[in-house]
């Protein structure tokens, strides 16, 4: 079968299917005890879910698991009343809803920011971003032909690439950050410290749940266990969306596996590009840790 073509709203390139659906997106009305997810796809939604789910569940591991992660967190993009399950279930989800989304900020419904709800950003840095989005859009048909990863990359450094630029999504919510409740986390110091990250988002929720329930959140969302966690791992997608055998959703977890992939010219060539792009903000991202 043929894949879908990406279809621009007011520019932004997005899957078909949620371009089609736009106008539930712009309806969406938040309640001032909704907790937004917000992140550039690849940045760690899923693992920055699965802390949030965990801690509002006084990490109770049976709890967290009674769904998928994608139906306990689910998409503000998906809401498609009597289409998607999303909608009823947003409707019907009780307080605090924890909902995601990879909007773009200018692209966030505004009653976000008028009920100034709370939000969570997530970002990592841009190499590993393009490599593992290379290979989700292998894995996940509901995405275009990536192409060959020389293709791929060129497209995603030109924005031309589901979510649009990496490199104004990350810099939009940084400077939103000055005016509303949004705690920016990074992903390369989640890796490097997730006790002290998810002890942050604790914080941020008001969640005080001692130290030994901060230990067993920070075992139970770590990469290893995620993967094998059939709630977490994205296993119950039909594979016609996701196609783990292509790559698994749970791929590889670590910063740094850019490296494996860029050529040194690729690397040359993206670094200069990222300098015109990146120079003006006081933004800093490790690609190592
Ligand atoms: P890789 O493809 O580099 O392995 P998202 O949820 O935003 O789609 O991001 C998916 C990326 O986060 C994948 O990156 C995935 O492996 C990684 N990931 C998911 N859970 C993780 C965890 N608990 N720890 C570290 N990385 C995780």
């Amino acid at each position: 079968t043929p894949r879908p073509e990406l279809k621009c709203v007011r520019g932004l390139p997005l899957i078909k299917y949620f371009a089609e659906n736009w106008e539930q997106v712009e309806k969406f009305q938040a309640r001032p005890d909704d907790l937004l997810i917000s992140t550039y796809p690849k940045a760690g939604t899923t693992w920055i879910s699965e802390i949030v789910d965990q801690i509002l569940n006084d990490g109770d591991i049976e709890k967290s698991k009674r769904d998928a992660i994608f139906i306990r967190v689910p998409f503000l993009e998906f809401a498609v009343p009597g289409v998607l399950k999303g909608t009823e279930q947003l409707a019907a989800m009780p307080p605090p809803r924890v909902i995601k989304t990879h909007l773009p900020v200018e692209f966030l419904p505004q009653s976000f920011w008028d009920k100034n709800c709370k939000m969570i950003y997530v970002a990592r840095n841009a190499k590993d971003v393009a490599v593992s989005f290379y290979h989700f859009y292998q894995m996940a048909k509901v995405h275009p032909d990536p192409g060959t990863w020389e293709e791929f990359l060129q497209k995603y450094m030109d924005g031309k690439v589901s979510y649009g630029s990496w490199y104004d999504h990350v810099k939009g919510w940084w400077e939103k950050k000055k005016d509303y409740r949004i705690l920016y986390l990074f992903y390369e110091d989640m890796k490097e410290n997730p006790k002290r990250e998810i002890r942050k988002v604790m914080k941020f929720m008001e969640k005080d749940l001692g130290e030994e329930v901060l230990e067993r959140i920070v075992r139970d969302t770590s990469f290893k266990i995620m993967k094998e966690n059939s709630m977490a791992n994205y296993d119950t997608i039909p594979t016609c969306v996701m196609d783990h055998s292509i790559s698994p959703f749970m791929r590889k977890g670590i910063a740094g596996d850019w490296k494996n992939h860029f050529t040194v010219a690729q690397n040359e060539a993206f670094d200069a590009d990222y300098a015109k792009k990146m120079g003006q903000t006081s933004l800093r991202f490790r690609t190592e840790v």
